[in-house]
């Protein structure tokens, strides 16, 4: 007999259809009489409701029935008694695929996150973590869905890159050399020339510059891939391996990337709250059950929108009124996650884009303004998130961008087909890199980054 997903046969109304369901049981519980099987196939955070009348089965294949078990059943299709659903099944057989020995690590409820992680592989079949991938594919459909929709092309920058593209994070190196015996010149460095590539070659930490090329001939593309960065940042923030969506687009200004990164976020959470909500009900019940009411007030309220210049002056006023920091508050500092939260969760209280940097502080590719102090970038600040987006129009002058080049001492014979763009047809243009990963612990309400990527990469984590 055909399978039915569970999704599926939870909205059927046909009671007194012959169905199969396969699936994983959840709980199994009964009386001398009669089992009641809660059996769940991932296909959604609800279990359909197995009745098997003891009399009718095997007693040695019931006992085979524990959490964990995979199982195929065929039965009636039933109007359930019990509240919550519709449909149940009315089991007239159960083969038991898999059975599953008390050990199974996910059999006891109220685990903690920690012991979770530590058992990635089998994590998944939790209901939190059903929830939190369906999610996450969810948003991946959102953010095709939405470039797709408005004239954006998919454009696939490469992953192994020979430039240190922006000098925004440590990189992976990627070599085939034999790194026990390494070949090496008259002045002791090394010697590529037998490399795969033939030069030093790394991981990708953004596709923005490749990013770039395509925008300035397609008009608008997005990038959406894994992203590296051997930055050794242990917190719940940081991954190694990330995945990061970088839209480019050509002829826009500062207010029009504003714009985008607002909608487009905008539209993303809206998906979710549209096509999640089983899943976000649930996470708001056993997780935070602040979630709905976080996701809802993001998409009805309009970002604040402000400068460095002004944030800076903000904070030194809540420093004057008695605030206290960890880390110092002047103008050219580096803003950490203690003071964009201050502004996002308590003064604000609502996500903030953050504009105008000092050049000092930002890569070398960002427009510089007239004041010859500040750039044209943006961060934006999410509630529990911090830094969600970050992003700039771009400097499109050829020698302002030598220039800026220089700032950072990044070798323009290095980047010279970076620098065509300028050369050839030079437009104004602009982007910005959305963490996939921050994005999923937003509208998941999960903490920790390493909850939200089925198999986290990070320092001295690299299991499944
Ligand atoms: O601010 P970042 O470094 O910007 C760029 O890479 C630009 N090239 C983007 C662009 O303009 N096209 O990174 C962008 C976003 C951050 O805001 C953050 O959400 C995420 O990527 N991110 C990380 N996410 C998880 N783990 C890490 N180690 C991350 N580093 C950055
Ligand atoms: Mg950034």
């Amino acid at each position: 007999m055909e399978r039915t997903k569970i999704k599926e046969l939870l909205e059927r109304t046909d009671f007194g259809a012959e169905v199969c369901v396969k699936g994983w049981v959840r709980t199994r519980r009964g009386s001398k009489s009669v089992n009641f099987i809660a059996l769940n196939d991932g296909s959604t955070i609800k279990n359909v409701q197995i009745v098997a009348d003891v009399e009718k089965f095997d007693a040695e294949m019931l006992k085979l029935i524990t959490t964990g078990a995979c199982l195929s059943v065929e039965g009636q299709l039933v109007e359930s008694q019990g509240a919550g659903q519709a449909a149940e099944v009315q089991a007239t057989s159960i083969q038991v695929l898999g059975t599953c020995g008390s050990d199974f690590p996910m059999q006891k409820k109220g685990q903690t996150f920690e012991y979770m992680r530590q058992h990635a592989h089998l994590r998944l079949r939790t209901n939190t973590f059903g929830a939190v991938f369906r999610i996450r594919h969810n948003m991946a459909m959102a953010i095709h869905s939405y470039f797709h929709e408005h004239g954006f092309f998919y454009f696939h920058s490469p992953i192994i890159t020979g430039s240190d593209a922006e000098g925004a994070g440590q990189m992976f190196q990627v070599t085939t050399q034999n790194l026990a015996n390494l070949k090496k010149d008259e002045a002791g460095k090394i010697d590529y020339s037998d490399d795969f590539f033939g030069k030093p070659t790394n991981l990708t930490v953004s596709g923005q510059l490749e990013g770039e090329l395509g925008a300035t001939a397609l008009g608008a593309i997005y990038t959406f891939g894994p992203t590296f960065r051997a930055e050794n940042s242990n917190t719940p923030r940081h991954l190694a391996e990330f995945w990061m969506i970088e839209p480019e687009v050509a002829f826009i200004d500062l207010d029009d990337l504003m714009d985008l990164e607002e909608d487009f976020i905008k539209y993303c959470v809206r998906w979710a709250l549209d096509n999640c909500k089983d899943d976000l009900e649930f996470l708001n019940k056993m997780v935070d059950n602040t979630l709905l009411d976080r996701l809802h007030s993001v998409v009805d309220t309009s970002f604040v929108r402000l400068t460095y210049t002004e944030g800076i002056s903000l904070l030194e006023k809540a420093i004057s009124a008695g605030k206290k920091f960890e880390f110092p508050v002047y103008w050219g500092c580096d803003l950490a996650s203690e003071h964009e939260r201050y502004l996002v969760e308590e003064y604000f209280k609502k996500p903030v884009i953050m504009t105008d940097y000092p050049k000092e502080i930002k890569a070398f590719y960002m427009k510089l303004n007239a004041d010859g102090k500040t750039v044209q970038g943006t961060d934006v600040l999410f509630p529990q998130i911090g830094e969600i987006i970050g992003g700039s129009i771009r400097e499109e002058d050829h020698d302002k961008l030598i220039d800026g080049m220089a700032r950072f001492n990044i070798h323009p014979e290095d980047m010279s087909w970076y620098l065509d763009t300028r050369k050839f047809g030079t437009c104004p243009h602009g982007g910005f890199g959305l963490g996939f990963e921050r994005l999923i612990l937003f509208v998941t309400g999960m903490q920790n980054i390493r909850d939200v990527i089925p198999f986290p990469r990070t320092p001295n984590s690299a299991e499944f």
